[in-house]
């Protein structure tokens, strides 16, 4: 068995040992996340592995990036369970802050990346990404990392960082790593949890849409319109009502597409009950159809 990860709590600790390991020539990995880990978070962190010296895995679920009637109380936390895979995995150090010290109760400056965080998710969850790019770049300042790893099922979350990366001149390289699903195909997310089992049973379908989707896409279909009314249509028959959006979107810049002549993503929010699922494809003919 590898060592126990060390365990670290407090910022001004994770500073010290961040230096540490820079002093000593080590490319240090960062994989943020908010928790119940699952094989999509392990494939990040194997991905990390490979890329650097040693892999710091921060857990913190961040309550600036939910809104007031989102679910930040009931999303799923398991630490132990986390820790046992962690060690497991061998990575060097988990990160694990308390809200208290990210936020005291005079915190007031926020990181924003304004125009991507406006589209697909932004408009239906207000704050969400300016809550996300501020946790990071606190992330980002308190484990210095030279490589940090981020995953495609969040496409919009992961194109927003590289751009506060740039924007903000930030000497970090990124990763993005593909979406880890179901043999179904839904994909994994900690949000999974919430599902009930009947839940679990339709939700895959929203991958079948999108894989369907992409399939008219490689069969000549340019009208980016008809392309997501057939995906809603199947979403609303099979799965549920209640979608915030199905939206192909230029894969750099996420700007909607209307005439589909080089490569995309299609993207979908939708609400199965109380849970919030996201997912998305890459269509790119120059390539293989539908592959990400
Ligand atoms: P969380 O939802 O825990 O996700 C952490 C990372 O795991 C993100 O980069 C996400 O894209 C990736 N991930 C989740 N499900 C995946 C799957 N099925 N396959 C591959 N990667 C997957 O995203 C967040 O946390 C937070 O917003 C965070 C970046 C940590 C900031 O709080």
């Amino acid at each position: 068995m590898p060592p126990h990860p060390e365990f670290i709590t407090q910022i001004d600790a994770m500073h010290t040992r961040a230096e540490a390991w820079r002093r000593a020539s080590k490319r240090i990995g960062l994989v943020p996340t908010m928790g119940a880990l699952h094989r999509g978070h392990f494939s990040l962190i194997e991905a990390c592995q490979r890329a650097s010296d040693l892999t710091v895995v921060s857990i913190f679920v961040n309550p600036m990036q939910f809104g007031p009637r989102e679910d930040y109380t009931i999303y799923p936390r398991d630490l132990d369970s986390d820790l046992s895979q962690l060690a497991r995995l061998g990575v060097e150090a988990v990160f694990h802050p308390q809200a208290e010290s990210m936020y005291p109760s005079d915190f007031a400056t926020i990181v924003e990346v304004e125009g991507l965080s406006d589209t697909l998710c932004g408009p239906f969850r207000p704050g969400h990404f300016r809550g996300v790019t501020t946790v990071v770049t606190k992330l980002f300042n308190a484990v210095k990392p030279h490589l940090a790893v981020f995953g495609q099922k969040d496409y919009q979350q992961a194109q927003i960082i590289r751009r506060m990366i740039r924007d903000l001149s930030l000497d970090i390289d990124v990763l993005v790593a593909p979406t880890i699903r179901q043999n179904d195909g839904l994909a994994l997310s900690s949000r999974n949890a919430n599902l009930t089992p009947e839940e679990i049973q339709q939700s895959p379908l929203l991958y079948k849409a999108l894989e369907q989707g992409a399939a008219m896409i490689a069969g000549g279909e340019k009208d980016a319109a008809k392309v997501s009314a057939y995906i809603r249509g199947i979403i609303e028959r099979e799965v549920t009502d209640r979608i915030d959006y199905v939206s192909i979107v230029d894969p750099d810049d996420l700007s909607l597409i209307e005439q589909i002549q080089g490569p995309v993503v299609i993207a979908l929010a939708v609400h199965v009950s109380r849970t919030r699922l996201i997912d998305n494809i890459k269509v790119d003919l120059r390539s293989n159809p539908g592959s990400i």
